[in-house]
């Protein structure tokens, strides 16, 4: 079937090219020539495992094709996805405005019946404005066509995209239309084969659906960093608790690991929404701003062991820094705890000396040219002439350290991981102080 989505980012294209996968005919949209000009030479503007070669194979084969002209990805196919993003306001809340912008562009360019899928995120009750932008231009030129808006979240992981979207847990599907059930399980049909992922509900439901899968994620990562602060601070080591727990399959080993809080384009963000939407409707949703304050907090805890570890002194220090993404395999810095860090960093007169395998030139492109900030070529350049290291990231190339190496190339020989990737007593044996996250021994040391 034809298909056409608006948006390359993330989201969009990961949609698109899989869809093309499957043998769809797909036209990605998208207002940024210079994007659309590089996607059709086929250069992928974002870091994702997969995806170039899957791109590039579609796009060669015919099945992908890319546009700047919305008049041409509306008239293209019935079914007209829209991936376009939803950043926070100032007060938090999604903004809609480029979500509202493709829906009064589909009513202006429709000639026959379109469906319409909110793939990006957006907060409850959004198709039925997407439905209503649709109708006020469909209304402004007299054209009786029929316009159906469904809700259709996306549940993709930043490196594991592909395939959280070829073997995701389920399909969510918001309608209350029978003709968009139809549709859409043809949409769906190749990845739908094997066992039944489809789960069909109410618009506002599958809206929500999406909020709370996140929200309860990133519960589950601020619940355990509360209880790393805790084993910190009582002399238990939180390893050990998190596989206690994790035992239980009521509560499961996932996402329960502690580190120096959640980054990224969905976990803030989304939590941030979801208490933003309850305080509009005069609901105080107190658990989730404790998962977002307790988060905030995290972030700052990297900077706060470094200081306790330099009595407070960081001034003129040089600090090494592995892992400048919000984690291993993306290049994606967006709220990532590495900023935290590095602007508390700065702020006090500390020099950085980073090294990400993948963040380079997203951490050039967000921070330019600065005296402070040296961007090197490997995690041994970023410990020459350092005075302690901090880990923000757990890249698999950070996991194995020769630790008396490490003891030898740092003039004060401190160790910040905000990943918890080494055994204390090993560190510790090589003369290091190690400051990991929840691991009361480890911090019983210094
Ligand atoms: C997340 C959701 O997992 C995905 O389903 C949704 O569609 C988008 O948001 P993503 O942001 O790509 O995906 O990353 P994810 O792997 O979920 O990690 C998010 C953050 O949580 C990272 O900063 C990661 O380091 C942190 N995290 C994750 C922890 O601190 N502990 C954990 O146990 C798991």
């Amino acid at each position: 079937m034809k298909i056409s989505i608006f948006g390359t980012g993330y989201v969009g294209l990961v949609t698109g090219t899989c869809l093309a996968d499957v043998g769809h005919e797909v036209m990605c949209m998208d207002v940024d020539a210079d994007k659309i000009a590089r996607l059709e030479r086929g250069e992928i503007p974002i870091y994702e495992p997969g995806l170039d070669a899957m791109v590039r194979q579609n796009v060669s084969e015919g099945r992908l094709r890319f546009t700047t002209d919305a008049a041409t990805a509306v008239g293209f196919a019935p079914l007209q996805f829209i991936a376009v993003g939803t950043p926070p306001d100032e007060d938090g809340s999604a903004d809609l405005q480029y979500v509202l912008a493709v829906a009064r562009s589909i009513g202006q360019h429709m000639q026959d019946d379109k469906v319409v899928v909110d793939k990006s995120t957006v907060p409850v009750g959004t198709a039925d404005k997407v439905r209503a932008a649709v109708q006020q231009e469909l209304d402004a030129r007299d054209a009786a066509l029929t316009v159906d808006v469904c809700s259709n979240p996306e549940f993709l992981k930043e490196g594991a995209a592909i395939e959280d979207f070829t073997h995701g847990a389920r399909i969510i599907v918001g309608t209350d239309a029978e003709r968009v059930r139809e549709i859409m399980r043809e949409c769906y049909g190749p990845y739908n084969r094997h066992h039944e992922k489809l789960m069909f509900m109410d618009i506002r439901s599958a809206e929500l659906t999406k909020y709370a899968a996140n929200a309860m994620l990133a519960t589950k990562i601020s619940f355990m960093n509360e209880i790393a602060n805790l084993a910190e601070r009582l002399g238990a080591d939180i390893e050990q608790v998190r596989r206690g727990i994790g035992s239980d399959p009521r509560i499961g080993y996932h996402f329960i690991y502690p580190g120096c809080g959640y980054g990224g384009s969905c976990f803030p963000k989304d939590v941030q929404a979801l208490a933003r939407t309850a305080g509009e409707i005069g609901y105080h949703a107190e658990l989730l701003e404790a998962v977002e304050g307790v988060n905030q907090r995290q972030k700052a805890t990297l900077f706060a062991k470094l200081s306790q570890a330099f009595d407070g002194d960081l001034a003129g220090k040089t600090i090494a820094l592995w892992g400048l993404a919000f984690k291993p395999n993306t290049d994606d810095m967006r709220e990532a705890p590495s900023r935290a860090l590095m602007e508390a960093l700065w702020e006090c007169g500390a020099r950085v000396q980073a090294f990400d395998p993948e963040a380079m030139d997203e951490c050039r492109r967000i921070y330019g040219k600065r005296d402070d900030l040296a961007l090197v070529d490997n995690r041994e350049q970023a410990i020459e002439g350092a005075d302690a290291l901090v880990i923000c990231t757990e890249w698999k190339a950070f996991c194995s350290v020769d630790f008396a190496w490490l003891k030898q190339s740092l003039s004060t020989p401190v160790v910040v991981d905000g990943r918890n990737l080494f055994d204390p007593q090993a560190v510790k044996r090589a003369g290091l102080l190690y400051f990991a996250v929840g691991r009361g021994d480890s911090l019983r040391t210094p």
